[in-house]
């Protein structure tokens, strides 16, 4: 059985799951997990929700697998967030209670994400940050590759053992590299090609975006491997520099599009004095 709980969320990692090509959401839900809880999917709704929630916890205590979508809300006691007249907190410590494993999908599940960018006015948090005693594993992302969150899911049911993740608490076979690592356009970066603008003939042609605001370089991700869509594409391939969604703080951490004066040339390029 899977509980899913929405805190602060836009629904985007929901969203995003739909799109799940392997393991679809589909194969799942039909073959292998019972989605007992999930606001957004489920067919109840109100009361009638809340207690299928309950019931499927009390059945289940110690099987479940919880996934958390959106940032926990401290603040205030937790009444910026509340779901059936309950504070999020409240709710979050009680799911995870009784969980065999707490899977925190998307960047605010993991760090805080938008809501928790400043003034953070909901004291939003990471849900590893609430919960301490149970194993937690982080998919961060804005929204997390669908098919990680499948993945990581799918690890859990297979193994009934938690994936080997980093200091972050993510995955590391789907985040063990950087964007920049499998970049299509990094023969550019190593070559000193530098997109100057977006409407520059050389972003067009596939230069590299660092001087754009690419966080490539520092940021964990399977996008530029596994890509979206079915492997279809990704942002920088897409023509848009990586904002490092997958990062802590990445609304606040660095400034979206504003790119490095002096580009961290690689060793080739530098000894090749390309500037
Ligand atoms: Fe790709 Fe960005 Fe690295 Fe350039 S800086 S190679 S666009 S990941
Ligand atoms: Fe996010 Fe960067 Fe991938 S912005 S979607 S980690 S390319």
């Amino acid at each position: 059985p899977l509980i899913w709980l929405e805190l602060q969320d836009c629904a985007g990692c929901t969203e995003a799951i739909s799109r799940s090509q392997s393991p679809s959401l589909v194969n799942l839900v039909l073959d292998k997990i019972a989605v007992d809880y999930q606001e957004t999917l489920m067919a109840a709704a109100g009361a009638q929700a809340e207690e299928a929630k309950r019931a499927s916890m009390a059945k289940h205590r110690g099987q479940y697998v919880l996934v958390v979508e959106g940032s926990p809300a401290v603040g205030e006691d937790g009444a910026y967030c509340t779901i059936g007249g309950r504070s999020n907190v409240d709710l979050l410590r009680e799911a995870a209670d009784g969980a065999l494993a707490v899977i925190a999908t998307g960047n605010c599940a993991a760090f805080g994400g938008l809501p928790g960018a400043r003034p953070n006015p909901t004291g939003a948090c990471g849900v590893s940050e609430i919960v301490k005693d149970r194993p937690v594993v982080n998919i961060p992302g804005c929204p997390a590759i669908p098919e990680v969150t499948t993945g990581t899911i799918a690890y859990v049911l297979v193994t009934g053992g938690l994936p080997k993740t980093d200091s972050l608490l993510r995955p590391v076979t789907f985040y063990g590299h950087t964007i920049h690592d499998h970049c299509l356009r990094r023969p550019f970066y190593e070559a000193g090609r530098f997109a100057e603008s977006f409407d520059a003939k050389g972003a067009r042609e596939g230069w590299c975006l660092y001087k754009l605001g690419c966080k490539g370089p520092t940021t964990y991700n399977a996008c530029s491997s596994l890509k979206w869509m079915q492997g279809l594409s990704f942002p920088v391939q897409s023509g848009h520099p990586c904002l490092g969604c997958s990062e802590p703080r990445f609304w606040d951490g660095g400034g979206f599009y504003e790119g490095q004066s002096a580009p961290l040339l690689s060793p080739t390029a530098a000894a090749a004095g390309i500037a």
